[in-house]
C-alpha cells in the first residue's frame, strides 16, 4: 500500500469507528452528540472512500446494513444452547407458589436476590458475534433450530455489528459471543407505519408484535429496512471466558458491550419484587412499547442452573403477566344498531372471552368501511382489545386462522328495526336509516326531544318512551301533546298521579324558547349552539323551513353539510306532519321579539287630531296610531306632519293653516292604519 493509501485507509477506519459510536449513541443510548447533519457528512465521506477502493469493504462497515440478496427461504441455524421459554404466572399467588417450590429444591432461593424486568412484546432473536463481529441472527424457532434472518438484523441500526462499540469502553471482547434479545417496535412507529401504509393502499398490521415479526421474516432485507425495527437485550447464551455470575452481571456486560440493555429493577426479596411489578404496571403505557408483563430472574445465574428446566421452562426465571389487553376470539356475527339521527352501527357479537376480568361479548366495529377495509369476515378469529376505560373494539382478522368457512359481511341496505331502506351521505361514511318513525330511533328522538337542554319533560325517560312507543300511543314526537292522561294511567308503572304529572310538564313544555325547540327536532348537525343561531336569525320555524340551502350558508358558520342537512330535514314529508302536529297543539314555533319601533309603518311621523271622529274615538284613535310607531300629540307645532280633520274642528285648524301643517281626513287616518281594526 502507498503511503498516501494508507493514510486514505487509516481514514476509513477512523470513520467507521465514528459512525459506528454515533450510531450507538443515537440508536441506543437515545443520546446524540453530533448533529444529523455532521452524521450524514462523516457518512458520505466514508460511502465516496468505498466506492474508490471497493476492495475494502467488509461486512462491518456501517454502510453494509443492507446488504443481502433476496432469499427463497431461510436457512436453519442450530442453536448452541436450548434457546428456552417461560412458565407464565397471572396473580401474586401464582408466584408466591413458584417461590415456594423452588425452594422446596433448594433453601438457598429462601435467600436469594431478583431482577426484574419488562416482558417485551417481541421476538426473540439470537446474535451470534466472533471475535467481536457479528456473524449470524437467528429467530428461536423450536428452541433448538431458528431461521437465519442475518440480513435482516443487519440493518436494524440499534444492534451493533462490531463490540465493543464505544471506543471508550476498556472491555475485552470474547471469542464468541450469544446474544439473546427482542426485536420489536414502538408504539409510535408501529402507529406511523400503519398510517403510510394505509396511505399506500396496503394492508395495515395488526399490532406492533405481529409487524414485528412480519418485518423481521421478509425475504427482501430490502423492505426489513425500512421498517422501523429495534432491539433490547437480556440474556448471554454463551461466552467462552468470564461468564457472568449473576443476571446482573450479564445486563452489565451486554451494556459494555454496546448492546441496548431492557430497563430492570434489582429486588432484595420477593415483596421487592411486587414493588417492582405493581411500578412497571402502572408505567406501562410510557414504555413506549408492548410489555405483556415482567420477567422475574433469579439474580444468581449458578442457583438458577441448578434448578433446572421444566419442559421448556427454566425454573430459575418467571414471567409474571399483567392483564391481557388483547386477545383473540371467532366473531361468531356482525350485528347493527341504530341511534337517534338513523346512524347505522355495527358491532361485533363474539364468542365470549376474558379480557383483564372481564367478560367481553360484543365489541366495536366502527362503521361499515372499517370492515369492508379490515377484511372482517363473519366466522374469523378476530383480535379484540380492551385497553383501560375503552369499549372493547375490533383490531382485525387473524387471516392466517381462516379454515374457509368464513362469509363475507354485507351491510343491510334496510334498516334493521324498521325495514325501510337506508340511506348514504356523500362524504359520510355512515349509512343512515331516514324514516323518523323508525321504532329505534324514535325511542332516541323522544328521549332527546324530552332532554333538559330541549323541550324538558321531566319523567320521559328510556323507560317511558319505550313504553309509549310499544303501546301504539305515539308515534314521533308531536303524537306526545296529544296524549289524554286515561291512555297513560295504566302503562306499567303509571299511575293517576304520575300520568297527571307527565301530561302537564307536555303542556308546559309548549312555551320554550324557539331555540330549544329547534334542537329538539333533532336535525342532524344542529346543536344547541346551532339551533340558537338560527333561532337568532329566522325567528320561526316556518321562516327556517321556507330556507334555502344558499339562504341558510350566508349565515356564518353554516357550511354546506348543515345546510344540506336542514333543508332535507325540513322536506321530508314526516318531519312535516310533525311540525304541523305541533303547531296544532299550540307549541310556541317562533319567536316573541319586542318589534324595533323604527321598524313600524308610521315610525318617525307626528299626528294631532281635531274634531270628533266616526269610526272610533279620539282615544283609540291615538292608540293605534302609536301601536303603529307614530305619535299622537295634542298642540300642533312645526314638527307636526299631520292633523286629522273630524266633525267641529277647534282651534287646531287655524294653527294647522298658520304653520302649513298637512290636514288629512279621518278616511286618510283609516289608509294609514290598515283600515280594519
Ligand atoms: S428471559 C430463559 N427476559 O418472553 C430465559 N424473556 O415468554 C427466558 N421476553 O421467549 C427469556 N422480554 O421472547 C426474558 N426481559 C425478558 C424478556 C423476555 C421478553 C420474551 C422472550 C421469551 C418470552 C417468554
Amino acid at each position: 500500500m502507498k503511503a498516501n493509501q494508507k493514510t486514505l485507509f487509516s481514514r476509513l477506519q477512523e470513520l467507521r469507528k465514528q459512525i459506528q459510536y454515533h450510531n450507538y449513541r443515537y440508536y441506543v443510548l437515545n443520546d446524540p452528540v453530533i448533529s444529523d447533519y455532521e452524521y450524514d457528512q462523516l457518512y458520505k465521506e466514508l460511502v465516496k472512500i468505498e466506492q474508490e477502493h471497493p476492495e475494502w469493504v467488509t461486512p462491518d462497515s456501517p454502510t453494509q446494513r443492507v446488504g443481502g440478496l433476496v432469499a427463497e427461504k431461510f436457512e436453519k441455524v442450530q442453536h448452541p444452547v436450548p434457546i428456552l421459554s417461560l412458565a407464565n404466572a397471572f396473580t401474586k399467588e401464582e408466584v408466591r407458589e413458584w417461590f415456594e417450590r423452588i425452594t422446596r429444591l433448594d433453601r438457598r432461593v429462601k435467600e436469594a436476590d431478583f431482577i426484574v424486568e419488562p416482558k417485551i412484546d417481541g421476538l426473540t432473536v439470537v446474535l451470534h458475534y466472533q471475535d467481536g463481529l457479528f456473524v449470524k441472527g437467528a429467530t428461536r424457532g423450536d428452541g433448538n433450530v431458528g431461521e437465519d434472518v442475518t440480513a435482516n438484523l443487519r440493518t436494524i441500526k440499534a444492534l451493533p455489528l462490531k463490540i465493543p462499540v464505544s471506543p471508550l469502553s476498556p472491555i475485552k471482547v470474547p471469542k464468541t459471543l450469544v446474544v439473546r434479545g427482542e426485536v420489536f417496535i414502538t408504539i409510535k412507529d408501529f402507529e406511523e407505519l400503519n398510517r403510510r401504509l394505509e396511505e399506500m393502499g396496503e394492508k395495515t398490521y395488526l399490532n406492533p408484535r405481529n409487524t414485528a415479526s412480519g418485518s423481521l421474516r421478509q425475504l427482501d432485507p430490502r423492505i426489513t429496512a425500512m421498517r422501523p425495527l429495534t432491539l433490547l437485550t437480556y440474556d448471554i447464551v454463551q461466552i467462552d471466558e468470564n461468564a457472568p455470575k449473576t443476571q446482573s452481571e450479564v445486563l452489565e456486560k451486554l451494556y459494555d458491550f454496546g448492546f441496548p440493555v431492557v430497563e430492570n429493577r434489582y429486588c432484595a426479596n420477593l415483596d421487592e419484587v411486587f414493588l417492582a411489578y405493581e411500578e412497571y404496571l402502572k408505567r406501562r403505557d410510557e414504555l413506549g412499547y408492548e410489555a405483556d408483563g415482567v420477567v422475574i430472574k433469579l439474580n444468581d445465574l449458578e442457583l438458577a442452573d441448578q434448578l433446572g428446566v421444566v419442559g421448556k421452562d427454566p425454573r430459575g426465571a418467571i414471567a409474571f403477566k399483567y392483564p391481557a389487553r388483547e386477545i383473540a376470539t371467532k366473531l361468531i356475527n356482525i350485528g347493527v344498531n341504530v341511534g337517534r339521527t338513523g346512524v347505522l352501527t355495527p358491532y361485533a357479537i363474539l364468542s365470549p372471552v376474558e379480557i383483564g376480568g372481564v367478560i367481553v361479548k360484543q365489541a366495536t366495529l366502527h362503521n361499515f368501511d372499517f370492515i369492508a377495509q379490515k377484511d372482517i369476515r363473519i366466522g374469523d378469529i378476530v383480535l379484540i382489545k380492551r385497553a383501560g376505560d375503552v369499549i372493547p373494539y375490533v383490531i382485525g382478522p387473524i387471516i392466517e386462522r381462516r379454515d374457509g368457512s368464513e362469509k363475507v359481511f354485507v351491510p343491510p341496505t334496510h334498516c334493521p328495526v324498521c325495514n325501510q331502506p337506508v340511506e348514504h351521505i356523500t362524504g359520510e361514511v355512515a349509512w343512515y336509516c331516514v324514516n323518523a318513525a323508525c321504532p329505534a330511533q324514535l325511542q332516541e328522538h323522544l328521549q332527546h326531544f324530552a332532554s333538559r337542554e330541549a323541550m324538558d319533560i321531566r319523567g320521559l325517560g328510556e323507560r317511558m318512551s319505550m313504553a309509549l312507543i310499544n303501546a301504539n300511543l305515539v308515534k314521533d314526537v308531536g303524537d306526545l301533546y296529544y296524549l289524554k292522561k286515561e291512555q297513560i294511567e295504566n302503562l306499567e308503572r303509571m299511575g293517576s298521579k304520575s300520568a297527571a304529572k307527565l301530561i302537564e310538564q307536555i303542556q308546559n313544555s309548549k312555551n320554550r324558547p324557539l331555540p330549544n325547540v329547534i334542537f329538539a327536532l333533532g336535525i342532524r348537525h344542529v346543536g344547541e349552539e346551532m339551533a340558537e343561531r338560527l333561532a337568532k336569525h329566522f325567528n320561526s320555524i316556518d321562516q327556517l323551513q321556507k330556507a334555502s340551502e344558499e339562504d341558510l350558508m350566508k349565515i356564518p358558520t353554516i357550511g354546506p353539510k348543515i345546510a344540506e342537512s336542514i333543508v332535507s330535514f325540513f322536506s321530508l314529508e314526516r318531519n312535516q306532519q310533525i311540525i304541523e302536529k305541533l303547531k296544532k297543539a299550540g307549541v310556541k314555533l317562533y319567536e316573541e321579539k319586542p318589534v324595533r319601533a323604527e321598524n313600524l309603518p308610521l315610525a318617525g311621523l307626528e299626528f294631532v287630531i281635531t274634531g270628533k271622529l266616526k269610526s272610533f274615538s279620539r282615544e283609540e284613535a291615538e292608540e293605534r296610531i302609536r301601536a303603529l310607531g307614530g305619535a299622537a300629540k295634542s298642540d300642533i307645532t312645526r314638527k307636526t306632519n299631520y292633523l286629522v280633520v273630524g266633525e267641529d274642528p277647534g282651534s287646531k285648524l287655524a294653527r294647522a293653516r298658520e304653520l302649513g301643517v298637512q290636514q288629512i281626513t279621518e278616511e286618510d287616518l283609516l289608509n294609514f292604519l290598515g283600515k280594519k281594526s
